[in-house]
């Protein structure tokens, strides 16, 4: 049975999908993290200007995904992943075809005989249309720059809250825009507006939704 939670960057999807995933006894899977691990490997053989090269290796790269958890090469890169230099090259990554299709084929082996909460961009539209329950979470931009602002100040970083929204719009911007699997609603999707509601609000709201689905069929 599957869930899926999608939504723009900063709508709190990871923390509600990991937190609703274990009231239901379900697995978590972010595969925003899985787009951040392929922006880190980029990256690290030079960034943009070595886009084209995707082609000839995302493939065969070696990556592993864990709840909270990624390794690169067998390499942990849990933290590396959520670098700002990882976070502008990101929604660049996610544009490419190839890459869309590795990580699309990945994600559906995740959800194989599996009750998983999957939170991401295309989980309810590209990824598993038949889903037994979609979600879109949306926010107000400014709370969702300001939810990030209080993350980062509490890692110890020192961030512009102005610049951090419009980073976070043009994202949206580009995520919503893309050819393949843009951020869309799903027609079937409930769409819930988390400004002004706590996570634990948000999440019973959720769980709420599912309950009413009662048991699925298959
Ligand atoms: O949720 P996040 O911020 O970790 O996602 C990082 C980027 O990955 C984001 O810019 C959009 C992209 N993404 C995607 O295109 N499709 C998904 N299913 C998940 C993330």
């Amino acid at each position: 049975m599957i869930v899926t939670i999608d939504g723009p960057a900063g709508a709190g999807k990871s923390t509600v999908a990991k937190m609703l995933a274990g009231r239901l006894g379900f697995e978590f899977l972010d595969t925003g993290a899985m787009y951040r691990t392929v922006a880190l490997e980029l990256l690290r053989r030079g960034g943009m200007g070595q886009a084209a090269s995707l082609g000839h290796w995302i493939e065969d790269l070696e990556m592993v995904f864990e709840p909270g958890k990624a390794w690169l090469r067998g390499e942990e890169v849990t933290r590396e992943i959520r670098s700002p230099e990882v976070t502008a090259l990101v929604s660049t990554v996610a544009e490419h075809g190839l890459v869309r299709g590795r990580l699309v084929v990945i994600q559906k082996g995740y959800g194989q005989g599996r009750s998983l909460v999957t939170e991401g961009r295309d989980q309810g539209t590209a990824v598993f249309p038949f889903a037994f329950c979609k979600f879109f979470l949306i926010a107000d931009v400014n709370e969702r720059a300001m939810r990030r602002f209080r993350e980062l100040e509490k890692q110890g970083g020192t961030v512009n809250l102005n610049e951090l929204a419009q980073q976070i719009a043009e994202r949206d911007r580009r995520d919503a825009t893309r050819e393949i699997g843009p951020m869309i609603a799903a027609k079937d999707a409930i769409v819930i507006d988390s400004t002004g509601l706590s996570i634990v609000q948000v999440v019973d709201t959720l769980e709420k939704q599912v309950n009413l689905r009662g048991t699925p069929t298959s």
